[in-house]
């Protein structure tokens, strides 16, 4: 099982080289290398991310890994061709190339964006066992040490956002890739660090796909923030539009999960008769999965301070919770 494992990653990072020295000097790829310089990439992200670009035909990295000894079948098990009408092709073309790599730098996959409009604007490797989105973190091979000098991670939707903050000197910024949080990425993330900053993008997808994932990084024992953007943006447009310091007060204004679930809960009952249960409803799990007794005791008082009650009620309802779910 290693042993084909290593073989996978070897294969994988001789696409990573081939499509890098493609994105580089080929002339097919002037158009790429417009885009990425229209969105500000540098050359040093370049390198350190190991981009690269996909060109249009059907078999041109099928015949360099030919021309290395690497066979169809191999190829076809790391999800790099595909067999289909018209026989084994590549499966990534015409496609600006993101490698996505393990916590220890083996490259495991790929993302692969259109440089224009087209659908799908991202094509990832398929999932198999040996490449699952839910089990790997994008970025934290190079954000880990600086997870751990910084202590705290930020966690971004997409690869341009992790990017992006790598760029501006936020090294210790990840990426879910657009799924829902695991608790495989949770366990990774704590061999790093417990301070978890959520910064998912400020639409309806970004949102409730954060919601989600907010209340599995608390169970595992995580301290949860969540960032919230102005309407509409993601982390790579508020970078480029409003620079490193404003995206620093952001991180540093992040919002408490508690205090995250109160004003989600008061807003959608618009502050009236029934947002007292539901803000209850909302933040009780949350109260009593938190791991520390004085952080608990924090929250239960800000939830009472926010619904104008006192300690002893807020305490007594989360009571009755937790027996309710014993
Ligand atoms: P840009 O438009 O290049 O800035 O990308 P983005 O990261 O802002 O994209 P978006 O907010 O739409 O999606 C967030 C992340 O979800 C992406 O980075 C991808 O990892 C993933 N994603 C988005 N669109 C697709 C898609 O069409 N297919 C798949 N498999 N994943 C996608
Ligand atoms: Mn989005
Ligand atoms: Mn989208
Ligand atoms: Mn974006
Ligand atoms: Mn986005």
């Amino acid at each position: 099982r290693l042993r084909r494992e290593e073989k996978a990653w070897k294969i994988n990072n001789l696409a990573k080289d081939f499509f890098q020295s493609i994105l580089l000097q080929h002339s097919e790829a002037a158009a790429a290398r417009e885009y990425i310089h229209g969105r500000g990439i540098n050359a040093n992200i370049i390198k350190d991310f190991g981009l690269g670009y996909a060109p249009a035909s059907w078999d041109t990295l099928m015949k360099f890994m030919q021309s290395k000894g690497i066979g169809v079948s191999d190829l076809l098990k790391v999800g790099l061709v595909v067999s289909g009408d018209r026989g084994v092709y590549d499966r990534f073309r015409s496609r600006l190339m993101f490698p996505i790599a393990d916590a220890r730098g083996r490259v495991v996959g790929f993302g692969g964006r259109v440089l224009g409009d087209g659908l799908p604007k991202y094509l990832n490797t398929a999932e198999t066992d040996f490449f699952s989105k839910g089990k790997i973190l994008y970025g934290l091979d190079r954000a880990r040490q600086a997870i751990r000098e910084m202590r705290y991670v930020v966690i971004t939707e997409g690869y341009m956002d992790t990017i992006a903050a790598h760029q501006y000197g936020m090294a210790n910024t990840v990426a879910s890739l657009g799924t829902s949080l695991t608790k495989e990425h949770g366990r990774l993330l704590m061999n790093y660090t417990r301070e978890v900053i959520i910064a998912y993008d400020a639409d309806a997808a970004g949102v409730a796909a954060a919601v989600r994932g907010l209340d599995i990084l608390q169970e595992l024992g995580c301290r949860v923030r969540v960032l919230s953007l102005p309407e509409g943006k993601d982390p790579d447009e508020f970078l480029r539009a409003r620079g490193l310091d404003q995206w620093k007060r952001q991180v540093e204004n992040a919002t408490p999960l508690v205090e995250f679930k109160i004003q989600r809960a008061l807003a959608k009952y618009n502050n009236g008769p029934l947002a007292r249960d539901a803000v209850l409803e909302e933040v009780l799990p949350a109260l009593a999965a938190m791991p520390g007794e004085l952080e608990k005791n924090e929250a239960i008082r800000l939830v009472a301070a926010r619904l104008f009650t006192s300690y002893h009620v807020v305490a007594e309802q989360l009571q009755k919770f937790s027996n309710s779910n014993r």
